[in-house]
């Protein structure tokens, strides 16, 4: 089964990120992931477009913008003018989703819709055939170093059969509490790229390793 690893450098060392940005690269990272908080729509203040701006600069991987923010129609040419290839909001964090991934695609980007643990996937129902990924989070949204939380398997192998029901070729990503244990039940309910924070960056083991690691979890 294919899948990809997402390192997200919310857990990356932050005075050398162009070098962690580099590592993970280096190491077969599919993808980086910028995680955007605002303060408001979950408990924590990160990083904006400057930050997508510099990974953009140290990698010709595609980043992804996850945008946990409240009004995210504000701020999406933003993130589209630092070099996000991926914007990625909240269904929880718009009313007019149908609207904000035209706006997302008119920029150029490719759109991806996250769900809150608590939010099922039926919400996605009618927009699914937009979407280019669909991100199961599977901690609370806000910080690195979150437990995995098991009952989001089903919602994952849920998601995966009403995409084949329509025979949609949107991908399914997972994210928060990504370690090696976790990537076997993750890939085997239907995910295709796994978001991994603090089981890459850590003081555990170099990014080649930990993800060398991951990537051999199956
Ligand atoms: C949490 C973020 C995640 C986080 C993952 O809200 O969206 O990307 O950085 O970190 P780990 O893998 O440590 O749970």
């Amino acid at each position: 089964m294919e899948f990809g690893i997402v390192p997200s450098i919310l857990s990356a060392d932050f005075t050398r990120l162009g070098d962690q940005v580099r590592e993970a690269e280096g190491a077969g990272a599919q993808r980086i992931q910028v995680d955007v908080m605002d303060g408001h729509f979950v408990p924590n203040i990160t990083m904006g477009p400057m930050i997508v701006e510099a990974v953009r600069r140290s990698t010709s991987l595609p980043v992804e913008a996850h945008l946990m923010i409240s009004n995210p129609e504000q701020y999406i040419v933003d993130f589209a003018e630092a070099g996000a290839d991926v914007i990625i909001v909240h269904q929880e964090a718009s009313p007019h989703l149908h609207r904000l991934i035209q706006q997302i695609k008119a920029s150029g980007k490719m759109a991806g819709v996250a769900l809150n643990p608590s939010t099922p996937v039926l919400l996605l129902e009618d927009i699914l055939s937009l979407l280019d990924m669909a991100l199961v989070m599977t901690v609370n949204p806000g910080f690195g170093g979150q437990q995995f939380i098991p009952e989001m398997l089903p919602k994952i192998k849920q998601l995966r059969t009403m995409l084949e029901q329509r025979d949609l070729h949107c991908d399914i990503e997972v994210d928060g509490g990504i370690q090696e244990a976790v990537v076997p039940l993750v890939v085997q309910a239907g995910a295709k790229l796994l978001v991994a924070g603090s089981a890459v960056y850590n003081q555990h083991e170099s990014v080649v390793e930990a993800i060398t690691r991951l990537r051999n979890a199956l």
